[in-house]
């Protein structure tokens, strides 16, 4: 057999994903090594999975798929939605759950176009446009929630996972946008070449996943 045609190239989103992904991975049945706070290694080799992780930051997981370097890759809807690539979205893993919501202080007051920051520019503009409201988009990078506290903006459009950045920021969910889950994807050649191996691989969390409900 082909060697390299063997092996999977899987992008991971490296942090706090990656735990839950190597778990649900694992029980599987695919040894991927749960934790990888001991090494700064990028590149993983799985050999018992025929695997090879590609530790990625998450944003970039798409660019990898997309281009083919990896032939899956995890990610969130949310940066899935936001980076619009051309792969194919093969699973809903279920894991890291969490939403996308409009976040503000409890005292906002509707004002004319309203400055809006966020990590996720095109999914918060296509958002406020189908719903006729004019706003100001502000892509920030992280520690979104400062935007309204330092008055950069009006309002937000982030994650919320367990409400703990919004409690202790006083801040308010003011309109919860849609939920957001971890996705399995792939690469559109990959998915027709290494059909097989990609398909068991999906049957294998697939049958995984109905197990844990
Ligand atoms: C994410 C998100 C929120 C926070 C939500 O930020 O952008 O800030 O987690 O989680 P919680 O509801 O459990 O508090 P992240 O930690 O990824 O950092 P960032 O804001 O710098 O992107």
């Amino acid at each position: 057999m082909n060697e390299t045609k063997d092996i999977l190239k899987v992008a991971m989103p490296k942090g706090r994903i990656y735990k839950q992904a190597s778990r649900l991975f694992r029980e599987a049945g695919l040894l991927i090594q749960e934790d990888l706070e001991d090494t700064r290694k990028l590149i993983i080799e799985v050999p018992d999975a025929r695997m090879e992780l590609i530790m990625a930051k998450p944003v970039d997981v798409p660019t990898y798929v997309e281009y083919g370097v990896a032939d899956i890759g995890v990610v969130g809807k949310d940066v899935l939605m936001e980076e619009n690539k051309d792969v194919y979205e093969l699973l809903d893993l279920g894991i890291a759950p969490c939403r996308m919501s409009v976040i503000g202080l409890p005292d906002w007051k509707p004002v004319m176009n309203p400055r809006v920051a966020t990590k996720y520019p095109n999914v918060a503009s296509q958002y406020f446009r189908e719903r006729g409201q004019q706003v100001e988009v502000i892509k920030l990078n992280g520690s979104i929630e400062l935007a309204p506290l330092i008055g950069l903006a009006d309002r937000i459009v982030d994650m919320v996972e367990t409400g703990q950045t919004l409690r202790d920021n006083g801040l308010v969910e003011m309109e919860p946008m849609f939920g957001v889950t971890s996705r399995l994807i792939a690469n559109r050649v990959s998915y027709r070449m290494k059909n097989d191996r990609i398909q068991s691989l999906c049957d294998r969390l697939q049958a995984t996943l109905s197990a844990r409900v």
